[in-house]
Parts: C-alpha cells; structure tokens; sequence
C-alpha cells in the first residue's frame, strides 16, 4: 500500500471512531436547556418527541464498541501499512514461488508465529494425515500399499477423486478426461506410460513436453507434406503423392516418434498413429503442431502435496484405466 492511500486508510478509521465518540458525548451533555423528560415541541403522526437521555446501555455499548475497535486496531492489521501489535498474518504475504513459500513457512516455525493458513493446515494434517496414511500404507506403517491394490479400495479411490478434484479437475477435467493440450487419463492412451510406477513418477516430478518447432527448416511445403504424412498414419485420406513425399522427411520425426510413429513413452512423444489427439487432429491443428511445435506442462505435486497423497492420487488414475 502506498504511504498516501495507508494515510488515508488511517485517517479515515480513526477519524470515524473518536467522531462518533465526540458525538457520543456531546449528545449526553447538551441538554437543550431543558429540563430531562420536558417536551421538546416535536410532533410526528401524533407522537411527541420528550428530551430524554440517550438509554444507559446503549450509551455504554457504544463505548464498549468504541475500545473494541481501538484494541483490535492495534492488534491487528488494518490501519494502513500498520502491521499490528500481535504479527499476524492471513498466509506468507509476497510470496512468489514454492521455494520462497517453504523459506517463509520455515522461518515462521522457528519463530513459532505460524500464519493461519498454515496453522489451519497443520490442523487438517493432524487429523487428515492419519487417516490418507492408513489407506496408503501396509498394515505394518512403513510400506507403501501397491497402487494397483489401492485401485480396487473403493474407499480409497473414493479420497483420491476428492484430490483429484481439488488439485486436477482444473487442467484435466472433473472426469478425467482432459481437453486440448490436458491429456485425457481414462483412455488407456499415454504419453508417458500407464504403469503405476510410470503414472506416480509423473505426479511427483511433473513432465513436460518438448516439440520441436519445425516450420522454419522445413518450410511451408514441408509442414504440408509432412502433416499430410502423419494424418494417414491413422488411416485418414490424404494427397498420396504428398504423403509419400512427407515420409521421406519423417526421418527427422522418427527419432521421438519412431520409425513407425507409435510414439516414445520415455520422451513423452505421442503415438501419431492411434487417431488420438493431444492438441487436436485436424489438418491445421496437426499443421500448427508440426510448425510451432508444443510443450504441455504438468506440474510436479511431491513438494506441494506430499509423497502420500500423490501415491493415492496414482492409484486414483490408475484405477480410471483398470477397473474391476
Ligand atoms: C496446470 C494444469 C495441470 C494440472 C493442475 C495437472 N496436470 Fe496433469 N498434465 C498436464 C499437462 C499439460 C500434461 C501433459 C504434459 C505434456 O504435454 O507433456 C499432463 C499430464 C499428466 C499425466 C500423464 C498422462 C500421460 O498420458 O502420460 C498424468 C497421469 C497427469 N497429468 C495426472 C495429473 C494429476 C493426478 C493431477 C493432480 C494432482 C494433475 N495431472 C494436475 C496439466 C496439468
Ligand atoms: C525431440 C523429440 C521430437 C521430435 C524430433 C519430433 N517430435 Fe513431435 N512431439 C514430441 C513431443 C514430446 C510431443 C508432445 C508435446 C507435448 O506433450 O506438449 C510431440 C507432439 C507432436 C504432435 C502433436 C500430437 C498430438 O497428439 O496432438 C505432432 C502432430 C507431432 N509431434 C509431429 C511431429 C513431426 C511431424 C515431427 C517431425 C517433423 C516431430 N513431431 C518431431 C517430440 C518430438
């Protein structure tokens, strides 16, 4: 906040709380000359107006009201750039990357000041973490539960479809089933693998895809040609003389996608054959991918959610692609 606008702000706030106590008081001592009860003269509809106090509770809420106000002012932040007397905070303010959130959350635990965002969840973690630990582990604590076994818990797909929703649904749809540039997880279709040790690798570290841009070094004709190519991997119709052209030029493709375009999981290079698309299986969506390139971005979820929770969060997509 700027020194102008936390001025303002502390003006204004203290101004309206001493005002309306200068009101309070002028009110109770200015007595009209009158004597207490006498009419004042005013009439409305019948009803007239006698010059009585202001009733004595009321003048002693206002009051009580009046220190409240000034008590929490100084507690607390409100009063501009005024950080209050007690230090707290809603969450680690300015913090603009995970490193410099668990820098910030490191420090306020030594100095035993826990912002209450954190001190909330350290509270769900009490009594939330027990709980995903007994559906993650083995019954002896230490070992993890397979994650195919966790698949067919309902319960514990249940929890998981929860994170799932909470964490996910954003990019890949509260059905799992993705959307442009989200990789739809129920398909059986993957870009890199579907083995549950495949799966929760890619949760924890995250991925990211690397496309390159072609349009440049093989020119317009050869984006067409190359594209025309690609679409009848999957059996579409295409100009076969162009298409014979584009595989002579898949060569430089194939060191990702394979020789026979079935893709590589170890790249994340998707199959091109199998009619399924990432970003979309047009001609000038293939052509847009071919000439810009592409590189879809998952986030990794260990240091944001924890080695449990994303066991389970694995076993969750797991089981959408290996039900019973
Ligand atoms: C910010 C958007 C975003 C969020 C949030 C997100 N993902 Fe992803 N996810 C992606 C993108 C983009 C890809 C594809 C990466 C690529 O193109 O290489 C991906 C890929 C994946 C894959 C690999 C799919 C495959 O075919 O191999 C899995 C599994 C996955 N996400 C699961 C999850 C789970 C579980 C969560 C929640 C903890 C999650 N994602 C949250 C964007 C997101
Ligand atoms: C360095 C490895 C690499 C090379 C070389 C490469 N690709 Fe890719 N390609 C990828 C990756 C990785 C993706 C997925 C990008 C993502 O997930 O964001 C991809 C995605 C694509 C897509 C989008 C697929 C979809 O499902 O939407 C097309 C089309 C494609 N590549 C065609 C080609 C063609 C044609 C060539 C040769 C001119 C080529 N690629 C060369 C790695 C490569």
């Amino acid at each position: 906040m700027s020194t102008f606008l936390s001025v303002f702000v502390t003006v204004i706030s203290l101004g309206t709380i001493f005002g309306c106590l200068a009101l309070l008081i002028w009110c109770s001592r200015d007595k009209m000359g009158m004597e207490e009860g006498a009419p004042t003269g005013h009439t409305y509809d019948g009803i007239a107006e006698l010059n009585n106090p202001l009733p004595k509770w009321w003048t002693y809420l206002f009051i009580f009201m009046v220190v409240f106000a000034l008590i929490y002012l100084a507690l607390y932040p409100g009063l501009g750039n005024f950080k209050g007397l007690l230090g707290w905070q809603s969450s680690n303010q300015n913090v603009r990357s995970l490193e410099e959130y668990h820098a910030a959350s490191a420090d306020a635990r030594e100095q035993g000041k826990l912002v209450q965002y954190e001190r909330e969840m350290v509270k769900a973690d009490e009594v939330f973490g027990a709980k995903f630990r007994e559906l993650t582990y083995e019954a002896d604590g230490t070992t993890y539960r397979a994650i195919a076994d966790i698949a067919l818990d309902e319960n514990a797909t249940k929890v998981g479809q929860r994170l799932f929703l909470q964490n996910c649904a954003q990019c890949h749809g509260s059905d799992a089933r993705g959307a442009r540039g989200f990789p739809n997880l129920t398909d059986a279709d993957w870009l890199y693998g579907g083995t549950p040790e495949q799966i929760k690798t890619t949760l924890l570290h995250g991925r990211k895809g690397a496309m390159p841009a072609w349009g440049a070094s093989l020119g317009e004709d050869g984006v067409r040609e190359v594209t025309s190519y690609v679409l009848s991997l999957s059996g579409r119709k295409v100009d076969a003389v162009e298409a014979q052209k584009g595989q002579a030029r898949f060569a430089m493709c194939a060191a990702c996608h394979g020789m026979d375009g079935k893709g590589n999981q170890a790249m994340g290079a998707p199959n091109l054959t199998d009619g399924i698309w990432l970003y979309g299986g047009s001609r000038a969506a293939v052509e847009d991918s071919v000439r810009n390139g592409r590189g879809g971005v998952m986030p990794a979820w260990k240091d944001i959610l924890g080695e449990d929770k994303v066991h389970l969060l694995a076993s969750y997509v797991y089981s959408l692609n290996n039900s019973k």
